[in-house]
């Protein structure tokens, strides 16, 4: 075990064999700490539990994808919120920010300026490739690819292989084509099936579903089930596929509706 000496360690901390903790390590009180887990520019929230070979406040290399390893860019240290799991080989770089109780599976990996709220999961082997936003309540499956510059909101189910695109046109080696890092935007509720995938700028609606193995490559609107290659509407959710009244009621300020949804007359379609 290498612990700095500069490191803050609250009460009640349990470390397994082989940690590394480094200079400005911050850990509240009753964290379990697993077998070779190196801890580095971080913060840990109390009574947060990591698993074995976890790496949480992992540094940025430098030289973007030139393959010189030529040094590591220093950010804001990562935050781990209370009481939230982080399960086997995790790998979350500084700058990640993740509230409480969420729960961040096995060898997923969470690139710089991820933003994570509470009770949110984050897939087995599932990545984000950094400055997004992901909300409260998330549950993202595994194997799930989340490019950057996207927004997930709250109540979102995300099946495997879900797929989120952000560079259109994409340009690789073409320094003459602009290349704006767009995402997608996945609104309250939303229900993706296994292999379905949201092309740059797509703002999928409020509570829709999309089925598997679709491809979205236009706006949605809200509470549309969407299917095929490319995405068509099959119909209107049924209202028992919706979200519980006391949680529409929350996000919707009052309202049993999204914005706009009952003007627009989507319910009757
Ligand atoms: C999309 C879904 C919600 C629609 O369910 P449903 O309302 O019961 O609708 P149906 O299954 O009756 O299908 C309605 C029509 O859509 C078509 N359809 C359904 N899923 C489709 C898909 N992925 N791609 C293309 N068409 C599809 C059906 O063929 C059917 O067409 P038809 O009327 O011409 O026969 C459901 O099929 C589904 O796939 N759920 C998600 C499964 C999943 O990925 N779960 C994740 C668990 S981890």
């Amino acid at each position: 075990m290498a612990i700095n000496p500069n490191a803050k360690i609250g009460s009640g901390v349990e470390f397994g064999e082989g940690v590394i903790i480094e200079e400005g390590v911050e850990i509240g009180d009753k964290v379990q700490i697993g077998n070779r887990v190196t801890l580095r520019n971080c913060r840990i929230g109390s009574g947060v539990r990591i698993e074995d070979n976890s790496i949480i406040g992992y540094a940025t290399r430098t030289g973007g994808f030139s393959h010189k390893l030529d040094g590591y860019t220093q950010r804001e240290p990562a935050i781990i919120g209370e009481g939230t799991l982080i399960r086997t080989g995790a790998l979350i770089y500084q700058s990640v920010t993740i509230g409480k109780n969420s729960w961040i599976n096995h060898s997923a990996v969470l690139r710089e300026h991820t933003r994570i709220g509470d009770h949110t999961c984050i897939g087995t082997m599932s990545d984000s490739e950094g400055y997004n936003t992901i909300g409260n309540h998330v549950l993202i499956h595994s194997q799930v690819h989340l490019c950057a510059r996207m927004t997930v909101e709250d109540y979102v189910f995300i099946a495997p292989f879900c797929v989120f695109a952000n560079g259109n046109p994409m340009g690789y080696a073409r320094p003459h084509i602009e290349v704006p890092e767009e995402g997608p935007i996945i609104r309250f509720g939303v229900q993706m099936g296994v292999n379905a995938s949201v092309m740059p700028r797509v703002v999928v609606g409020y509570e829709a579903i999309i089925a598997p193995s679709t491809v979205v490559h236009k706006d949605v609107a809200p509470l549309s089930v969407m299917a095929g290659v490319p995405a068509r509407k099959l119909k209107t959710v049924a209202p028992e596929l919706r979200m519980p009244l006391n949680v529409r009621h929350q996000y919707y300020q009052g309202s049993d509706d999204p914005p706009g949804v009952a003007e627009a007359g989507v319910l009757k379609k």
